[in-house]
């Protein structure tokens, strides 16, 4: 045998060899997708078997369809989080697509975990957020606009186009964003009024009346 067939075949088993450490390591820290039927932790969903893993995993067909209605606010939101797009699960990231109609807004909210930026695809609308030490940073944003949220901080949306409909992509960093209404957490609990108007400010027959109206009791 001549040496150069004998390094041809060297290198030959050594790309085998390659290829078959490359195969067996696919696959097994690509992606975790989520298995749904199980609880969700802080960290997220386990992992469904990887043999069960589809291409529809990865995907959501047309953000824009099929929307959660919340007439409070005038808003309608699709959620490309975990719970409907398993693909997500341990990545760090995911979106929601909402109209907020004329006159609407989302009330004062703070995702605690999350940063979120959001892209304005058509109309107008006044977003902002308080920082820790109270100072607040507010702008008006028209199509084509991007606003950044940093992380757990309070922040709004209220759509100032006086005739349009605004229509918004927010990404997150975090796959299932956890989200707090102010308004909700501090009047949709069964804490006495009483209490919760002492450690908020507010009058407790104020209290009462957002307990009714938020679906709080005592
Ligand atoms: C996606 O949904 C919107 C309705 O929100 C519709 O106008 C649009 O045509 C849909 N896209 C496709 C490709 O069907």
């Amino acid at each position: 045998m001549s040496p150069l067939i004998s390094n041809i075949n060297i290198l030959f088993f050594f790309f085998m060899i390659m290829i078959s450490l490359l195969n067996q390591s696919s696959n097994a820290a690509d992606f975790c997708v989520a298995d749904l039927t199980a609880p969700e932790g802080p960290a997220g969903y386990p992992c469904k078997d990887a043999s069960t893993v589809t291409s529809d995993d990865f995907y959501l067909n047309n953000i824009t369809r099929t929307r959660t209605r919340y007439p409070l606010f005038k808003v309608s939101a699709t959620f490309a989080t975990t719970p409907n797009f398993p693909g997500l699960n341990g990545l760090g990231l995911s979106m929601h697509y909402f109209e907020i109609g004329v006159d609407g807004f989302v009330p004062i909210l703070t995702k605690p975990q999350t940063s979120e930026i959001i892209y304005v695809i058509e109309g107008m609308v006044d977003v902002g957020f308080i920082s820790s030490d109270n100072k607040a940073f507010y702008k008006t944003l028209r199509d084509g606009d991007v606003f950044a949220f940093p992380k757990g901080l309070l922040h709004f949306f209220v759509n100032s186009g006086r005739k349009s409909t605004a229509r918004i992509l927010a990404s997150y960093s975090s796959s299932d964003p956890g989200i707090q209404f102010f308004t909700n957490s501090i009047a949709g609990n069964d804490l006495p009024s009483e209490m919760v108007a002492k450690v908020t400010f507010l009058d407790t027959d104020q209290v009462k009346k957002l307990k009714a109206q938020f679906g709080g009791t005592n």
